[in-house]
């Protein structure tokens, strides 16, 4: 940085619009339907539309591919096929090469794209898909993660992270529990679906306007498979209807599809993937199984935690790596467990390749030791808050399996604070009577704390650029490589910005994500948006205001340093003068009123073959308190309580926190309560709408939903001494889970593991409790 910037604080002394509960820029466009995306964009004339046809198999060789009836069906205007790539055919991530934009000779999953329908209309391209005959060679197909396992079918190599030797303390251990759990998927159902709308410019340039977190990787991906440099193609998106990670590798396909489109036709694409087809081709959370031993001292201190996962990545290598990483980097959660092995098998199966989903691998490693702590304190007869709270990392007891100090360690002040708040004591009381004398209606309760690592592991991601004008009027126009996708990135942004230029946040224009003013962007992703983006436009704000200081300064006769920005006036000495009339005069004097900025997070260093160093920047705390009821006769399920205490450092915005940690744990809860993925044993999807995929609705939120914000501050200089908080909370829905493994628990001798898998639906909940009632534990 060319100054320095005070981390925590503005040099104007006055923050008006940082740390302010501002609503979402977009709040009314949202709830008024005026807010525009990809769907929503007036279309030039001639603009055709794409549709997907995908493989009726599961993996085999492509022995026949007759698209006649199809290229014969009213209105279609061509037919792709691999072989009308001009570029190469492979849209992976991060360079795996197995991730083809159409199937070439092999097909590895159901539903795989294998050709594209190009049309005058949706309906006429979507329903020509159906005429195609593909005949497919079978061969055997690994589903599962076991029948991959057995067959050796693996992305990449084992990998894991140990300390000490889990296997000893394991077996010196006085009480030592083993069990599997089996933890689902989760579609992402973002509102907006996958599109892209590609038009083709002059000189064979592509415009793709993408439903993506990550502009510049459909940029690369476009050129690539047009064959065409990066700078032939801009990637362009305002906003997202939600992504959660479902739209941060994988909104590349599409975008490269109308783009093919559009090349082969010189017209204008547009591919809208429709809701079925894609729950079916795209990615989901990875769905895991882990098998885990579990070692504990007589005084309850965890001894040895030693947990395998078996990761489905499906077809695919995608972000599965990355994603499989921070499941391993996660195992601990909040604790300090000596001796550890988070063990990490990353499948290859022929199903849909699994990516990003908020948390990003993170949740399966915190439920896994959640539910192992669960059964512990079940069978050591613990109160399981009180085990929890007697393994946080603390004084001493510090440092994580890969090595990183717990630096700014607040779990137990969390944990305690929560206790507080939620009446937990005396609520287990209560509920511990109520179960004794109502056998039908069984209530639980659970605290659970969620400790989240906050940066990309792969490192070079953590960089952000952004691009500040301000033009003579005095109104900023501001731009930089973050996306928006509802979690309130944009607003946060310009806040900082407006309070660098001490002027109101609505002479701030948010404007589109765009390849073509600020390159080479990192996704949005890893919670990491606003402490990267805000950073970097902070720094192309305080380079333009500098540069008006010093005009200042000279033209009001005053110093450089004592120019103040504050209420949309400059102060010089005792003069004022309008921010506006500044900066008309500055442009008179032609100072440079635009900047770019850019900002790269400092520390932060990852040695994965060594499995140590530094991969975050600092740690997002948080914990939940749940209650619930279970039907013990039907399994079904309802929350009745929820109490958090979140750490989002100081907030930049705590309306947008808030709305984060409501929604974040809303989605956790569905994942653990009743989103459940089912494949057939011919590994078509069964669950690809709506009407058989249950996400939660409005009524499904806790009748009782209390929200707090820990008060206190980052430690580490991110922007205004804020944290990130976009998927810590999601985590925060283990709570729900232990919740229902107390109300079964309780009816389960002390010597027994609770069955009790995640999705607990109504029908996983009914089992335990048949498999417990019928002594088969
Ligand atoms: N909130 C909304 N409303 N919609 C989303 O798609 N994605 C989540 C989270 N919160 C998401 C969301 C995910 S997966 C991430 S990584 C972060 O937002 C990304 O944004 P941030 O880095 O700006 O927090
Ligand atoms: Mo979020 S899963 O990092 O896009």
């Amino acid at each position: 940085m060319l100054f320095e910037l005070d981390p925590f604080d503005n040099p104007t002394g006055e923050l008006r619009s940082v740390r302010k509960a501002v609503r979402h820029d977009s709040a009314e466009k949202h709830v008024s339907g005026s807010a525009l995306y990809v769907d929503d964009v007036g279309t030039p004339a001639g603009t055709l539309h794409v549709a997907v046809g995908g493989s009726p198999k599961a993996r085999g060789r492509i022995a026949r591919l007759d698209l006649d009836a199809v290229r014969a069906a009213p209105g279609v205007v061509t037919v792709l096929t691999a072989s009308d790539i001009p570029g190469h055919n492979d849209v992976s991530p991060v360079g795996a090469g197995d991730d083809p934009l159409l199937a070439d000779g092999q097909v590895r999953f159901h539903g795989q794209p294998v050709f594209a329908v190009v049309a005058e209309t949706r309906d006429a391209a979507r329903g020509a898909t159906r005429r195609a005959r593909i005949e497919i060679e079978d061969t055997e197909a690994h589903l599962t993660v076991e029948t991959a396992e057995a067959a050796g079918s693996h992305i990449s190599p084992d990998f894991e992270i140990v300390r000490g030797d889990p296997v000893e303390a394991f077996g010196g251990a006085p009480h030592r529990l083993s069990g599997t759990l089996a933890i689902g998927g989760q579609e992402h159902f973002y509102l907006e679906g996958q599109a892209a709308l590609a038009i083709p410019q002059e000189d064979g340039d592509m415009y793709v306007l993408s439903s993506t977190q990550h502009p510049s990787e459909v940029q690369k991906a476009v050129a690539d498979v047009l064959g065409i440099a990066i700078n032939a193609v801009t990637s362009e998106v305002r906003r997202m209807g939600g992504g959660f990670g479902g739209k941060e590798s994988q909104a590349g396909q599409w975008a490269c599809l109308a783009a093919l489109a559009a090349r082969v036709t010189g017209r204008p694409c547009k591919l809208r993937l429709d809701r079925d087809d894609d729950m079916i081709m795209t990615g989901k959370r990875h769905d895991m199984l882990a098998r885990w031993r579990v070692g504990l001292g007589d005084d309850g201190l965890l001894r040895a935690v030693d947990i395998t996962f078996l990761a489905r990545c499906g077809f695919s290598t995608d972000l599965s790596d990355s994603v499989v990483d921070r499941t391993a980097f996660h195992t601990d959660n909040a604790y300090f467990v000596p001796n550890i092995a988070a063990r990490t098998k990353r499948l290859r199966t022929n199903t849909v390749s699994n990516t990003a989903f908020r948390g990003f691998g993170g949740p399966q490693g915190i439920l896994a030791i959640e539910h192992v702590l669960d059964q512990a304190a079940h069978a050591l007869g613990l109160d399981p808050f009180d085990l929890r709270t007697r393994n946080l990392y603390g004084p001493d007891r510090d440092v994580t399996p890969y090595g990183m100090t717990v630096f700014d360690n607040i779990a137990p002040d969390v944990m305690a604070k929560l206790e507080e708040v939620s009446d937990y004591r005396n609520r287990r009381q209560t509920i511990a009577e109520h179960n004794s004398t109502a056998p039908l209606l069984r209530r639980g309760i659970a605290i659970t704390p969620v400790k989240f690592g906050i940066s990309f592991t792969a490192t070079h991601l953590n960089q952000a650029g952004a691009l500040v004008h301000v033009y003579t009027d005095g109104s900023v126009h501001l731009n930089h490589g973050g996306t928006e996708m509802g979690q309130g990135l944009f607003i946060k942004v310009a806040q900082v910005v407006a309070d660098e230029f001490g002027i109101d946040l609505d002479h701030v224009k948010i404007t589109a994500t765009t390849t073509a003013k600020v390159p080479n962007t990192a996704p949005t992703a890893a919670s990491s948006g606003t402490d990267l983006n805000a950073m970097a436009a902070r720094v192309a704000a305080a380079r333009i205001r500098e540069r008006l200081a010093a005009f200042a300064a000279e033209t009001y006769d005053g110093a450089a340093e004592d120019v103040r920005f504050h209420d949309n006036q400059v102060i010089v000495g005792n003069r004022s003068v309008a921010f506006s009339d500044l900066a008309r005069q500055a442009f008179m004097a032609r100072v440079s009123l635009s900047s770019t900025g850019f900002y790269r997070t400092p520390k932060i260093h990852w040695d994965r073959k060594k499995g140590e160093g530094r991969p975050f920047f600092y740690f997002a705390y948080g914990a939940a308190c749940s209650e619930v009821t279970i039907d013990t006769l039907t399994g079904e399920l309802r929350v009745d309580r929820v109490d958090i205490v979140h750490d989002v450092g100081k907030s930049l915005n705590p309306a947008i926190d808030i709305g984060q940690i409501e929604g974040g744990f809303v989605q956790g809860m569905g994942w653990l309560t009743t989103e459940e993925l089912v494949w057939d044993d011919e590994g078509r999807l069964r669950t690809h709408a709506p009407s058989t995929y249950k996400i939660p609705t409005a009524s499904d939120v806790p009748a009782e939903f209390n929200v707090h914000l820990h008060d206190g501050i980052n430690r580490e200089e991110a922007i205004y001494g804020s944290k990130a908080v976009g998927e810590p909370p999601l985590m925060l829905a283990t709570s729900v889970h232990s919740a229902i493994f107390d109300a079964i628990a309780g009816l389960a001798p002390p010597d027994s593991r609770i069955p009790l898998d995640a999705p607990a639906t109504p029908e996983a909940i009914l089992r335990a409790i048949t498999t417990i009632r019928e002594g088969r534990r």
